[in-house]
């Protein structure tokens, strides 16, 4: 039985002349699955462009969107409306009819290109939400075995009924028979929209719609883990010259793309709070915040990026040596290098779906993260240091305690946290879903 996935990036990266499967993330997760039944991957062509890329054992095919699509399905309905909203940032929510007309076509273009591929009898799996409508394009055209896996939160129902299309949403995702989420609290907050808006019936686990079962479950995603563990020595040196660069001080680090959701800005106020309390600081640690671009076509990040370049380069002039700003996208090497050179990690987002920085930050460093508990990895990461990124004077409060924290106390929490780590793996995870799917 062949596998359709669905998602809005394809899983290639450019090496040399051809293409290869992305190392790292959805894709890599996916691919074993996929090579084994044999499959397709259905994304948005970059550029516009449409085609296919043939890998071993997986065929990419490339949706081709014009500018104009784009501008209405991606940069709008999805990140200015979806977004914001499923993150519970309402202020940052914007609405217009034509986004929404662009994200229905981009959906319909997505499932007859994965009807296309897949033929009679396939398994399609639809990705996060610039898809949530494809599921019930697929079911009514014939697909009889549809998962969709949402990778960013579920929002209580009166922050999703701010949304002029929520109901069509929620009858897009009822299309599948497993809808999976992070974690149990998202999955309950969608049975209760489903209830509410689309007049599902809740029973067991599972709904009832139109005749129908959807079952409804949570699958928290993990990273890599046999390919994480074996990149640890391999990044001895690389780390070991990091350290190098920053003699005497002990290494914080801090990884995200450029998001409002991430809560870059209030990591770095807090640490500036952090350093004038404890001046005697400001020589003996280093902060790294290594920030990669991230939607540069939609207002509200270009806004967020001249405040964070604003705030970073105030504090790189205040406490010299205490803090560096690296704001570009790093390859994985470089990253998971700054990983294995810090002592602390500070993974502080507003809200996130789950977030995998302090399962790769715990599997290649020494260290323990400062974790959000408004990231879904919270319910299932014990050990470490839980923290609420709203508040400056704790979470400043947080980086010391995790900088004093006593050797043995350190060593107990990391190995609850590498348990916890190793049992959520990415292949582990897509095999699971698929089990799910049947
Ligand atoms: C989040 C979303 C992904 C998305 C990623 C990067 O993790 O859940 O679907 O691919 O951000 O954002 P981008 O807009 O660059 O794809």
């Amino acid at each position: 039985m062949p596998l359709v996935v669905l998602a809005n990036r394809e899983p290639v990266r450019r090496v040399g002349g051809g293409y290869q499967v992305a190392v790292g993330g959805l894709a890599a997760a996916l691919y074993p699955a996929i090579r084994r039944l044999g499959g397709a991957w259905i994304a948005w062509g970059p550029g516009g462009q449409g085609g296919r890329i043939e890998l071993e054992g997986l065929t990419v095919h490339r949706v081709p969107l014009s500018e104009r699509r784009v501008a209405g399905y991606y940069r709008g309905y999805a990140n200015q409306a979806l977004w914001p909203l499923m993150h519970l940032f309402l202020e940052r929510f914007r609405h217009r009819s034509g986004w929404w007309r662009d994200y229905r076509a981009v959906n319909r273009a997505f499932a007859e290109a994965a009807l296309a591929a897949g033929g009679e009898g396939a398994a399609y799996w639809v990705h996060d939400y610039h898809l949530a409508l494809a599921p019930a394009l697929l079911r009514e055209r014939g697909a009889r075995r549809v998962g969709v896996f949402w990778h960013v939160p579920w929002p209580p129902l009166e922050v999703l009924a701010v949304l002029p299309e929520a109901e069509a949403l929620v009858r897009g995702l009822l299309g599948a028979d497993l809808v999976g989420f992070h974690t149990e609290d998202y999955a309950e907050r969608f049975r209760e929209a489903a209830r509410r808006l689309a007049g599902a019936e809740v029973r067991g686990g599972a709904l009832f719609h139109r005749g129908r079962r959807v079952r409804v479950g949570a699958f928290p995603i993990g990273v890599d883990v046999a390919g994480l563990e074996a990149a640890r020595t391999r990044l001895v040196e690389r780390a070991r010259a990091i350290r190098a660069e920053h003699p005497g001080r002990r290494i914080l680090v801090g990884a995200d793309r450029l998001d409002y959701t991430k809560g870059i800005l209030e990591r770095l106020r807090a640490y500036r709070r952090f350093l004038t309390r404890r001046p005697e600081m400001a020589g003996r640690v280093v902060f790294l915040q290594l920030t990669s671009p991230s939607r540069e076509g939609v207002p509200a990040y270009r806004g967020l990026r001249a405040r964070l370049l604003r705030l970073a380069g105030a504090l790189e002039r205040r406490f010299p040596g205490a803090f560096v700003h690296r704001y570009q996208a790093l390859d994985r090497e470089e990253l998971l290098a700054h990983f294995a050179a810090a002592e602390l990690a500070l993974v502080t987002p507003l809200r996130d779906g789950m977030n995998l920085v302090a399962m790769e930050y715990a599997l290649v460093s020494q260290g323990l993260p400062l974790l959000s508990r408004f990231a879904g990895a919270a319910a299932y990461l014990p050990g470490v240091l839980l923290v609420n990124p709203y508040d400056e004077a704790g979470l400043a409060a947080a980086i010391g305690e995790g900088l004093a924290m006593p050797p043995a106390e350190r060593r107990a929490r990391r190995q609850a946290l590498l348990a916890a780590v190793r049992r959520l793996d990415a292949a582990a995870w897509a095999a699971g879903f698929l089990e799910a799917l049947g």
